[in-house]
């Protein structure tokens, strides 16, 4: 690859890799597998490794996922949460073992191996016996205090058994596999959506802001390691999980100690067979180097460890044929390709489609009807085909041709500038309702859970709803005489769309479906702008002035409010009783919407320390300057940020200065 291709490409994993990052670890709501997420860091890593002036210090490959998402107050950890490297075959594996070989000077090591469970890691804090503070990871320096949460769960002991004085814990909090299906069973029968998969649906209940609801489902815990202790001498992995057992800790009873690496091969490929025994989803097996001491002179990463690694499970996969090829139509016009496939079994689920994201990917793939292919699927996410067998091919196979004509409504296509994907150019284009509709009710817009899949098809095709406030004029008995519908239904998807008038704002411009306006991004509009008529109103420059607004955006905006249609959509909803105003500054944190920067060392506190304070008192924390960072932190020995910060005219604040600040005096921002 030409070095400029390959900057190019750098750009694209590192942006695509953040995008997934967040809806990962902040959204706890996946888009791709993790066997796809992680072909994307590994490509990422490939890269960079032949191309070592193009790698960056902030680039994903260097950083550990997740930031704190804010609704809980920041807590530094006393040691970083690291991460783990994976490995995804045997040759990998002996290849990390043989570093190790040779980095430590010997030939035989220990080690203990353990299964990876896929839940989330949290930070447990026991002073004098007594659990005193429980953390999520966040980005593994600082998480967020969810202890009323941990509290509830009843693997993690209140009170331990002759431990030592002091002892943080890290752990793994998960939701078994039985405890997950009756959960979604439990939603379903009360009209609430269903998790994806059990992560999710533990990373959603840790993070419910009411205990009670976390209580409620039924969540448990297993702990490793240790990230701090005094009064203790830990000398071996395997000795520290008996002691964890010993305090009264959950460890899984399925670690063993191996000497040597065919040991650990053997119970890796035991674990491979036999992965849907677990009463847990277990998503690889961890490989730790047993002796403490080794482990030190291992030493570590910023990202990772070096003493021990994942050996992750092969992505589960299977062999199936395309029996078709079809276009969906999404809310915004978008004509997606879709796999019909015969159906298969693909660990444990029977799939029948796969998405193959656009035309770009189809023709690259070249997928066509009657192929045999591979699919592969992953943690709940949609299935995807990896590759086509070629030698199945039929004879009559032929390259799928893209339709001229939207198969919904049979209106024109037409492919945007410098856009990838092709969309229906019909307003009223049935599929585009009908998606519109399912995006308004969805868990993060209006979240009105009776709207499901069958009902919104009904009432569009019965012409009874044509666009949102209509859903606003059903009756009760209109509802209650349409299919697998009912009186108690009926009056319960009232009830909802009646509640759905107390959303705040933000919710309901997210809820509008305005392309490229995310919940995130609607959210830091509606801080900025109280109304949808102030909204309206802006002009690029003031929409830009909003934390993660570019041109793009800002241009999407102006275009939804420019028209006419859209400006009656919005008073219609309005005359409907939805909230299309909301308080400008929001209340709390006295840096409520500030954008700061830290560069430099302080004497005080680390950066983690100052970025946790400030976000708690309501600062965004951004890593570079520019025209829209309220005021830049300067420590020792800053660099670029700070002469940056200069040429700007931003404020500059030096240590006393900020820690004035944390006091509460905000006249050091000139307020
Ligand atoms: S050890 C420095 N052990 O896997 C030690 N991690 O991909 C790093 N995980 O973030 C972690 N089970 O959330 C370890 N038995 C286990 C684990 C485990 C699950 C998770 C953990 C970590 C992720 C790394």
């Amino acid at each position: 690859m030409r070095r400029d291709e390959a900057r190019a490409r750098i750009a694209a994993l590192r942006a695509e890799i953040a995008r997934h990052r967040r809806l990962y670890y902040e959204k706890d709501a996946p888009e791709i597998s993790d066997a796809q997420y992680d072909r994307l860091e590994r490509e990422l890593a490939a890269l960079e490794r032949a191309h070592p002036d193009l790698a960056a210090p902030d680039s994903p490959t260097a950083t550990v996922g997740g930031a704190a998402a804010g609704a809980f107050r920041p807590v530094p950890h006393p040691a970083p949460l690291l991460s783990l490297d994976n490995t995804f075959d045997e040759q990998e594996l002996r290849e990390w073992h043989a570093r190790l070989v040779r980095v430590l000077g010997r030939e035989s090591l220990e080690f203990v191996c353990e299964l990876k469970l896929d839940g989330l890691s949290v930070a447990l804090t026991y002073r004098s016996g007594a659990f005193v503070q429980g953390a999520t990871r966040g980005d593994g320096r600082v998480g967020e205090d969810v202890t009323a949460n941990l509290r509830t769960v009843r693997d993690i002991p209140r009170v331990l058994r002759g431990a030592p004085p002091l002892l943080v814990v890290r752990g793994e909090v998960y939701l078994a596999v039985k405890a997950f299906a009756e959960l979604n069973a439990r939603r379903e029968e009360e009209g609430l959506s269903v998790f994806a998969n059990p992560r999710n649906a533990a990373a959603g209940s840790l993070r419910q802001l009411d205990p009670e609801v976390t209580a409620g489902r039924p969540l448990a815990c297993f702990c490793y390691q240790l990230l701090a202790s005094e009064g203790y001498a830990a000398s071996d992995q395997g000795r520290v999980l008996d002691d964890l057992a010993a305090w009264g800790f959950a460890t899984d009873p399925r670690r063993v100690r191996c000497a040597g690496i065919e040991e650990v091969l053997d119970y890796c490929r035991a674990w491979t067979a036999r992965r849907h025994e677990l009463p847990y989803d277990a998503d690889g097996v961890v490989v730790k180097l047993a002796s403490t001491a080794l482990q030190e002179q291992a030493g570590s990463t910023a990202k990772s460890p070096r003493w021990a690694v994942a050996f992750k499970f092969p992505a589960e996969q299977a062999r199936t044929t395309v029996e078709a090829i079809e276009i969906q139509v999404g809310r915004t016009g978008a004509l997606t390709p879709v796999a019909r496939l015969a159906p298969v079994k693909v660990g444990g689920v029977t799939v029948t489609s796969a998405s193959l994201h656009n035309e770009e990917e189809l023709r690259r793939k070249d997928i066509r009807e009657g192929d045999s292919v591979l699919v592969e699927r992953a943690g709940g996410v949609i299935p995807h085909v990896v590759g086509v067998d070629l030698s199945g091919r039929p004879a009559a196979a032929r390259p799928f041709r893209f339709p001229e004509r939207c198969p919904a409504c049979g209106g024109p296509v037409h492919r945007p500038e410098g856009e990838a994907i092709l969309r229906c150019a019909n307003r009223s284009c049935k599929a585009q309702i009908k998606e519109g509709l399912r995006h308004f009710a969805s868990r993060d817009a209006l979240d009105v859970a009776g709207l499901g899949r069958v009902l919104v098809d009904q009432l569009v095709e019965k012409n009874l709803v044509s666009s949102l406030p209509d859903l606003y004029g059903l009756d009760g008995e209109t509802l209650a005489a349409l299919e697998r519908m009912g009186a108690k239904s009926a009056q319960n998807l009232l009830a909802q769309l009646d509640a759905s008038r107390a959303k705040p704002w933000e919710k309901v411009l997210y809820a509008l479906g305005v392309r490229q306006v995310g919940s995130e991004t609607a959210k830091a509009l509606a801080r900025k702008f109280s109304s949808a008529r102030a909204l309206a109103r802006a002009d690029a420059e003031a929409l830009q002035s909003v934390e993660g607004v570019g041109p793009k955006v800002a241009q999407e905006v102006a275009a939804f409010f420019a028209v006419p249609e859209n400006q009656a959509l919005v008073e219609a909803l309005a005359a409907a009783g939805l909230q299309m105003e909301g308080a400008a500054a929001p209340s709390g944190g006295a840096l409520d919407g500030l954008s700061a920067v830290l560069t430099g060392t302080l004497a005080t506190l680390t950066r983690a320390e100052a970025q946790a304070r400030l976000e708690a008192l309501g600062a965004r924390v951004a890593g570079s300057v520019s025209k829209k960072t309220a005021f830049v932190v300067a420590g020792e020995a800053a660099g670029s940020k700070l002469d940056k910060a200069r040429e700007l005219g931003v404020t500059v604040l030096d240590e006393a200065a900020l820690l004035r600040l944390f006091a509460g005096d905000l006249s050091v921002l000139g307020r």
